[in-house]
C-alpha cells in the first residue's frame, strides 16, 4: 500500500533529494457504460478512493528516469526517443503523456519520478489510466503549465493521457478512465457524453439506500494492449462501416431491428446490441442514481451483465461465476467492471449482507477450483491533484 510519504521517501533514497511534489489519481468502477467511449457513446464512472502517486522533480536534460514501486526494473528513456511501443511495459503510459504533452508544443522536459499505487493491476478498475493522469498532474504543475486549474485545462490533459494510450502504449482505448480521473467530482458520479464531451455530475451515495458496492477481485487479469480488447473495437468500427455511420451511437433502441437484420450477421448484431442497449442502460441509471434508486441502479447492472457476457463476449467463467453467486446469495445486481477479459465483478449489495455474498463468492470459487477471490468495498475518491 503505496501513500504519498511512501513515494516520497523512495524518490529521497534513489535520487538523493526530495521530490518537488507528489501527485496522484484515482481509479474508477464504472457503473454502467463499457466499451461505449470509443463509439462515441455514454459512460458513468465513480472515481475510486484508490490511487497511484508520484513522487517527482523536473531535470535539466530531456531524460526521464522512472522507478515504480511495484514492478522491479527502472525505466530510462530520453523524451525524444519515445515513440510506439517505446518504452514497454508500465513505463509506456508514464512516458507517454510527457510526449504528447511536448507534441502539443507544450514546453516539458525531462524527469525523475517514483510511482507507486494501490490499485490492482489489469483488473478492470484503470490503474494505467491512473498512472497516466497522475504524470499528467506532475507534469503541468513541474512546467508551470496550469492545466490542473479548470476543466479545460483537465479536459486538455485528459486527451493527452488518451493519446499516451494509444499511441505509445498501443492499446486501443476511448477516454472513460482517463476523464474520470481528471475530471471527475468526488461523491459524484460522471455521466460523460462522448458525443459531444459534455459532462452531468451525478450524486453517489448508495449508503443512503443501504447498500453498498462491493468490488470483488477474480484474480483474472487483462491485457488492453494485447489482442482482445482491440478485436471489439475493430468490430465496432466495421459496424460502423457496414451501416453507413461514422459512429455506432448514431443508431437508437428504435433502430435495432433494421441495423441488425442489414447486418446479417449474428456476431456483429450482438456487438451492435450491447453498444446501443449499454448506452441507453447509462442514461437511465444516472437517473435511478439522481433518484437514489439502487435497485434499479442494481438492476441495469445486472442486464449490463448480460450483454457483456451474450452480445459483446468479454466475459469469463470466473466472472460470470462471481456474479450469479453474489445475486443468489443477496446482492441486487452485479457486473463486470471495465473492459473485460478478466479483472473484477462490482455487487451492489445490502450492508448487512456484504460478508454473505463475499463469503459465497469465495465458497464457490473454492468448490469450481478457481483462485480465492478478494473483496473490498468501494467508496468515491477524488480526482487527480497534488498530494505533497
Ligand atoms: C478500458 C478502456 C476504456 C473503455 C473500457 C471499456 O477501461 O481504457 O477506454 O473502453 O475499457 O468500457
Amino acid at each position: 500500500m503505496s501513500t504519498a510519504r511512501t513515494v516520497a521517501d523512495r524518490f529521497r533514497e534513489r535520487f538523493g533529494h526530495a521530490p518537488a511534489g507528489v501527485w496522484s489519481a484515482p481509479g474508477r468502477f464504472n457503473l454502467m457504460g463499457e466499451h461505449t467511449d470509443y463509439n462515441g457513446g455514454f459512460c458513468l464512472p465513480v472515481p475510486l478512493d484508490r490511487r497511484t502517486r508520484v513522487a517527482a522533480a523536473a531535470r535539466d536534460d530531456d531524460l526521464l528516469h522512472m522507478v515504480s514501486l511495484d514492478v522491479p526494473g527502472e525505466v530510462d528513456v530520453p523524451l525524444h526517443e519515445v515513440r510506439a511501443g517505446r518504452p514497454e511495459g508500465w513505463g509506456a503510459y508514464a512516458a507517454g503523456v510527457l510526449w504528447a504533452l511536448g507534441g502539443d508544443g507544450l514546453p516539458v522536459r525531462g524527469v525523475d519520478l517514483v510511482v507507486g499505487s494501490d490499485l490492482l493491476i489489469g483488473a478492470g478498475l484503470s490503474s494505467s489510466a491512473a498512472l497516466e493522469c497522475s504524470v499528467a498532474a506532475a507534469a503541468s504543475d513541474l512546467f508551470d503549465l496550469g492545466l490542473l486549474a479548470d476543466d479545460a485545462g483537465r479536459a486538455r490533459l485528459a486527451r493527452h493521457c488518451q493519446s499516451a494510450e494509444n499511441e505509445i502504449a498501443l492499446a486501443p482505448t476511448g477516454g472513460v478512465d482517463q476523464t474520470s480521473a481528471l475530471r471527475g467530482m468526488k461523491g459524484h458520479a460522471l455521466l460523460i457524453d462522448f458525443l459531444n464531451h459534455t459532462l452531468r455530475p451525478v450524486p453517489y451515495d448508495p449508503a443512503r439506500s443501504g447498500a453498498g458496492v462491493l468490488i470483488l477481485d477474480t484474480r483474472t487479469r487483462h491485457s488492453l494492449s494485447a489482442g482482445h480488447f482491440g478485436d471489439r473495437h475493430a468490430e465496432c468500427d466495421r459496424i460502423a462501416d457496414l451501416l453507413g455511420v461514422d459512429l455506432l451511437r448514431r443508431i437508437g433502441v428504435d433502430d435495432l431491428p433494421v441495423a441488425e437484420a442489414e447486418l446479417g450477421d449474428p456476431t456483429l448484431a450482438g456487438r451492435l446490441r450491447h453498444v446501443v442497449t449499454e448506452n441507453a442502460r447509462a442514461v437511465k441509471m444516472a437517473d435511478d442514481l439522481e433518484a437514489g434508486d439502487w435497485r434499479a441502479v442494481a438492476g441495469g447492472m445486472t442486464a449490463a451483465h448480460a450483454s457483456m457476457r451474450d452480445d459483446l463476449e468479454v466475459s469469463l467463467p470466473q466472472i460470470d461465476l462471481a456474479v450469479e453467486e453474489a445475486i443468489a446469495a443477496g446482492a441486487w445486481g452485479a457486473r463486470l467492471v471495465g473492459g473485460g477479459f478478466g479483472g473484477c465483478v462490482m455487487a451492489v449489495v445490502p450492508v448487512d449482507r456484504v460478508r454473505d455474498v463475499a463469503g459465497a463468492v469465495q465458497e464457490a470459487f473454492a468448490v469450481a477450483g478457481y483462485e480465492a477471490p478478494t473483496g473490498f468495498l468501494a467508496t468515491a475518491g477524488s480526482p487527480a491533484g497534488r498530494d505533497l
